[in-house]
């Protein structure tokens, strides 16, 4: 079947629907989401939100703190443009309806909270579950406005381009025109048109074995939007975050960095704190730098995990302000305010994407990207604790008045007659376990080969080792009927394959990215993006 609508959004988190809910105000919108509409990272989130909202905070200690965390290669007139924009946005929200928590000191102030690498406390939060009670919020307005039309179960292929229906030549002057997308329930693959079309998948955890993203992070936007000819940036810079819950039943279970906020120290087996070792500023470090601190511990130690101690603080404290923590830890027979929790860390946000201007445009017409599914410049090579959500929310403003600008034009325009989805000689797979057996090897090879710490003889052997894996994900492809595994296998291969090799070309040390062989930074020659494009030699961009 064919659906039209003005803008088609791929994907149902922040990103997403704070767009939806502005774009709604130009046209009609629709949006695909490959499992259910709250299915997705920022429902995990727990943490919050940053931006300056406190007395003694100020936009330039902000600014400072992203350019540190970033190590050098944030795009500091982007930095200044999202942290600007964030206590616009967090208004915004607030009249949605979020409720973030206040403090003691009166309703007309929120409870800020600090995390790692922050200077002030900055993080405006709903206790342990800010993402949940954004995504209840977006999604409640956007069921309440008839021009948003939300199709779950719907798994977004490979974007639509205006070459690929002959409708012009392929090359710079490609325009996108939608995406075609897989029902998951009756497997039909339907065409999806749309005058702008908005990548908001998401990340990629799941290249990884372990990671502390939902199931549905498998790079999709990235993956779609470099198969159509976009350019795409820094994948080298993969964040660990430092503490997942370590263990064996616990899936993916994210503890929070506003725990060490609080003042959660992290200690070994033996109950010896080891932060200030690695860094003065101890367990608020960067990301970067407690992930590694964490990985070299255990390598040195063999153990299987470090520990989170908060049973210092009253237990009273604990329960109210992590509630989620305390109940899910307790299920698994952690009692967090008696005992310290197990942690590893896990891979955690793609600071790399789909790489976009200052409005969330990308190199192909027609198309944008937002949230951690782009590569906007703001998080450089270590994304600062909480700024992912406060770059969703103001890329989609952003792109919003973009789109406004551009709309009296674009919104004129009829939707062209494209060609429907042609199936070839597929058929149905009948042996699951060919496409099972490779999201298990890439994840596997990715997690030993390219992790929190890297080095050239591992990069050169996963290259090997992936590229025959990848040939006979491209021919499955080919061979079988698609099915939502299928096509996220093809996209977290494709994810991969970019991740290594950009992590191959960078020979230094930076932020996440860390290789033996390069141990340091070298301003001189790596300040800049690596940019992939398929069919496309690398390209170099030189950051400010
Ligand atoms: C956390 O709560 O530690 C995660 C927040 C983030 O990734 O910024």
């Amino acid at each position: 079947m064919e659906f039209q609508s003005d803008f088609l959004i791929i994907g149902s988190g922040i990103a997403g629907l704070s767009f939806a809910l502005k774009a709604a105000t130009l046209g009609t919108v629709t949006m695909v989401t490959k499992k259910s509409q709250a299915d997705t990272a920022t429902n995990l989130a727990q943490g919050g939100i940053a931006a300056v909202l406190a007395a003694g905070d100020s936009f330039e200690l902000h600014i400072e703190d992203t350019l540190r965390s970033g190590a050098g290669i944030c795009r500091s007139e982007i930095v200044r443009l999202v942290v600007e924009n964030g206590p616009e946005r967090i208004r915004e929200l607030i009249e949605l309806g979020v409720a973030f928590k206040h403090g003691e000191q009166g309703k007309d102030k929120l409870d800020l909270a600090r995390e790692g690498g922050h200077s002030a406390r900055r993080i405006a939060h709903a206790f342990d579950l800010t993402g949940r009670e954004i995504e209840r919020c977006l999604l409640l307005s956007a069921a309440k406005n008839p021009r948003i039309s939300i199709r779950e179960n719907h798994c977004a292929i490979d974007l639509l381009l205006a070459s690929k229906a002959g409708l012009g030549p392929a090359g710079e002057q490609d325009r996108c025109l939608g995406a075609y997308v897989l029902d998951n329930h009756t497997g039909e693959i339907h065409t999806f048109q749309a005058k702008t079309t908005v990548l908001c998948t998401g990340g990629c955890g799941k290249v990884y074995l372990y990671s502390t993203n939902p199931d549905i992070a498998t790079g999709d936007g990235v993956a779609m939007a470099y198969r159509a000819g976009a350019k795409v940036a820094n994948l080298e810079f993969v964040q660990f975050h430092p503490t997942c819950l370590y263990d064996p039943k616990a899936k993916n279970f994210l503890i929070s960095e506003a725990v060490r906020g609080e003042g959660g120290r992290l200690i070994d087996r033996h109950g010896r704190p080891f932060m200030t070792k690695y860094d003065p500023a101890g367990d608020l470090a960067t990301r970067d730098i407690v992930a590694r601190a964490i990985d070299s511990e255990l390598k040195a130690s063999g153990d299987d995990s470090v520990f989170l101690d908060i049973t210092h603080k009253s237990a009273d404290f604990v329960r109210r302000r992590f509630p989620n923590i305390y109940q899910t830890c307790l299920a698994y027979g952690i009692d967090i305010t008696r005992a310290p929790i197990p942690v590893v860390p896990a891979a955690h946000y793609m600071c790399g994407g789909v790489l976009t201007d200052d409005r969330g445009r990308t190199s192909i017409p027609g198309l944008y990207a937002l949230g951690e599914t782009a590569c906007t410049g703001l998080h450089g090579g270590n994304r600062l604790a909480s700024n992912s959500l406060l770059e969703a929310v103001v890329f989609a403003h952003l792109a919003f008045c973009q789109c406004q600008a551009d709309w009296p034009g674009i919104g004129a325009s009829p939707h062209p007659r494209v060609p429907a989805w042609s199936p070839g000689q597929a058929a149905r797979i009948e042996e699951c376990v060919l496409i099972s057996h490779n999201w298990d090897q890439i994840r596997r090879l990715m997690w030993n080969y390219v992790g929190i710490v890297r080095s050239e003889k591992r990069l050169s052997l996963v290259h090997e080792r992936l590229l025959p894996i990848i040939s006979e994900v491209r021919q499955h492809y080919q061979d079988y009927l698609l099915t939502p595994d299928l096509i996220e296998l093809r996209n977290i291969a494709t994810l991969a394959e970019l991740i290594v090799t950009s992590a191959r070309l960078r020979r230094e040390s930076r932020g996440l990215h860390y290789i033996v062989d390069y141990p340091a930074a070298n301003d001189r020659e790596w300040k800049k993006y690596i940019v992939l494009r398929q069919r496309h030699p690398h390209e170099f961009l030189p950051v400010n």
